[in-house]
């Protein structure tokens, strides 16, 4: 049975990071002897003009078929507000398809300068609860436009939501260094968060042989700068995570390396694999993205579908390719087009 992908490119440099993505991905599934159907979407900001909206009722229908999904960014923001790219489109996906945990890695790859001193060699993976908490969308405005106009914007955490991501994340530690960080600001949220502590410490008796350390959020912050070896696998809420991993991204040198992985581990629904970085206007058109996250988005893919040689293959050539720092694109100081780095990671494939 061949893997069947769905492939939303999206925006700007989506459209120009996706095609090499697959050019990685098609040339693993000749090495390692599996088979491969792909489907292309259109949903975009372009699409959203053209229709009135990000992806049309039926879209759901045709990619719930799929094995998983590959998507580049969507937001074309001079001329679609990112609130409506967004919620129309990644955000209904994760929650319709119940994509609960957002699964991060962070870890520099080598040769490549971090912004920190020294370059500690840090392996952090982030488990982001990624269906409720902050991001649940209950709220509203009222008296809106006027003075006296109060926004609200409630954070929903039901113990059942908390307790699947958490559980994820105690699993997934037990197979790493056994030390969880949780990261919550219970001191000055005292329903939500108290809550979510509580259920860690529950979920936390059984697993006795993992490490947890619990952590006001900013003080977590302030850690991975000072130092982020420190940290394993961390747990938080959508938007404590959404801050931390953008954070951990940028300790990895540039936007243009980090992957996500929006995860249904039941699969009852196709999980979602993303570069983390945007559709970037600034670069677009111009060949010069960095495709790196992208292929660490299909590496992430690779290894939930069960093709976990060809992941491990996938990220030693791309890590060859940073070490020799040849073929570097210009987020990274080197002057290589898109395309020119596929060819250095393909080569490199051949290789290992
Ligand atoms: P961005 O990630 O698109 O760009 C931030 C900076 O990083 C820019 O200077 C850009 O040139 C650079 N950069 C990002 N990816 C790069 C790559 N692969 N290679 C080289 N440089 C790279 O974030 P920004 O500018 O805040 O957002 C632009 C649009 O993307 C917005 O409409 C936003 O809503 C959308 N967006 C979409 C996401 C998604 O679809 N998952 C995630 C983040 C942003
Ligand atoms: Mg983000």
């Amino acid at each position: 049975m061949p893997y069947s992908i769905g492939l939303i490119p999206g925006d700007g440099i989506g459209t120009e990071v996706i095609p090499e993505g697959v050019r990685v991905l098609e040339a693993l599934a000749a090495w390692f002897g599996f088979d491969l159907q792909i489907t292309d979407y259109p949903y975009s900001c372009a699409y959203y003009l053209e229709h009135g909206t990000m992806m049309p009722e039926a879209a759901f229908e045709a990619l719930k078929q799929h094995d998983a999904i590959l998507l580049g960014a969507v937001g074309d923001p001079r001329r679609v507000p990112d609130h409506v790219s967004l919620r129309g489109l990644l955000v209904p996906l994760r929650q319709r398809f119940d994509l609960y945990i957002n699964l991060r890695p962070a870890r520099p790859l080598p040769g490549l300068p971090t912004p920190l001193k020294g370059n500690p060699a840090f392996d952090i993976v982030f488990v982001r609860e990624n269906s409720e908490g902050e991001y649940a969308g209950a709220g509203g405005r009222l008296r809106q436009g006027t003075p006296d106009e109060v926004a609200l914007q409630t954070t929903v955490f039901t113990r059942k939501g908390v307790e699947r991501a958490v559980r994820y994340a105690f699993d997934l530690a037990i197979k790493r260094q056994k030390r969880l960080a949780n990261a919550t600001k219970s001191n000055a949220m005292q329903y939500a968060f108290v809550m979510w502590d509580e259920v860690v410490a529950e979920v936390a008796r059984e697993y006795p042989d993992v490490e947890v350390t619990r952590y006001h959020a900013d003080a977590l912050a302030a850690m991975l700068v000072r130092d982020p070896t420190r940290l394993d696998v961390v747990v938080a809420s959508n938007l404590i995570g959404d801050l931390l991993t953008d954070l951990a991204g940028a300790l990895q040198g540039s936007l243009g390396l980090p992957a996500s992985a929006n995860l249904n581990p039941e699969r009852t629904y196709p999980s979602l694999f993303e570069p983390v970085h945007g559709s970037a206007p600034d670069i677009a058109g111009q060949g010069i993205a960095n495709p790196i996250a992208t292929y660490w988005a299909v590496g992430l893919m690779l290894e939930f579908l069960g093709e976990a040689a060809a992941a491990r293959a996938l990220m030693q050539a791309v890590e060859a390719v940073t070490a020799e720092g040849r073929v570097l694109t210009p987020d990274l100081g080197g002057t290589a087009r898109t395309g020119e780095v596929t060819r250095a990671v393909l080569e490199k494939l051949e290789e290992v």
